[in-house]
């Protein structure tokens, strides 16, 4: 695998953070102003894996400080950089950062038929706990995921905290 570095992306991130999606996804895609409000917000964190100057993946997680819940918003990695770990990296990252907010559970979903994803998710040790018809634009199913996020996680951060569930 290439030497793969992960960072907080920036504004100046935002044409590249809008290629990668409009080459990754057919639909249901993050529009432009959306990406540059999840950059300018608070609560959202997006993640960069970068091969170099190029772009190979992002992840955008949302932290809600009133919420020990987390949600993994978006995952994308570029075909060329698949099956190298790309993935399982940005989603250790995200699994700390959720961790270090003071969440207890991370949450996302995933199509019924994105199998690369559901083993990437199961791999990882989320669950599948809520199927959701006509989630997506062409009406397709959604499968909801979630993971605890473990004492060992969470005490391995410098300001543990007590976990609440909303
Ligand atoms: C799903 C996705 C993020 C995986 O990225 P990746 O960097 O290739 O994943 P990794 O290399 O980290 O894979 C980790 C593990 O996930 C599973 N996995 C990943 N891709 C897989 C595939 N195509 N088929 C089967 N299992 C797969 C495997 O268990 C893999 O471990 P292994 O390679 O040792 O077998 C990537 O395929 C992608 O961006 N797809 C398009 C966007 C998308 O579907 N995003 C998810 C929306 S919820």
């Amino acid at each position: 695998m290439a030497t793969i570095r992960l960072r907080k992306a920036q504004a100046d991130d935002l044409d590249a953070l809008v290629d990668l999606e409009f080459s990754i996804f057919p639909g249901d895609r993050i529009s432009r102003r959306s990406w540059r409000d999840l950059l300018k917000s608070p609560s959202a964190a997006v993640t960069l894996a970068a091969d170099g100057e190029s772009i190979v993946g992002c992840t955008v997680m949302l932290l809600n400080r009133r919420s020990a819940i987390a949600r993994l918003y978006s995952i994308a990695v570029t075909p060329e950089a698949r099956r190298q770990g790309v993935a399982a990296l940005l989603m250790d990252a995200a699994i700390r950062a959720a961790a270090r907010a003071g969440a207890c559970l991370l949450r996302l979903e995933t199509r019924f038929d994105n199998l690369a994803a559901q083993r990437l998710f199961v791999r990882l040790g989320f669950k599948p706990f809520k199927r959701v018809s006509a989630y997506y634009e062409d009406g397709a199913e959604a499968i909801r995921y979630q993971r605890m996020i473990s004492d060992d996680e969470v005490s391995a951060q410098s300001e543990s905290k007590p976990c609440h569930l909303n």
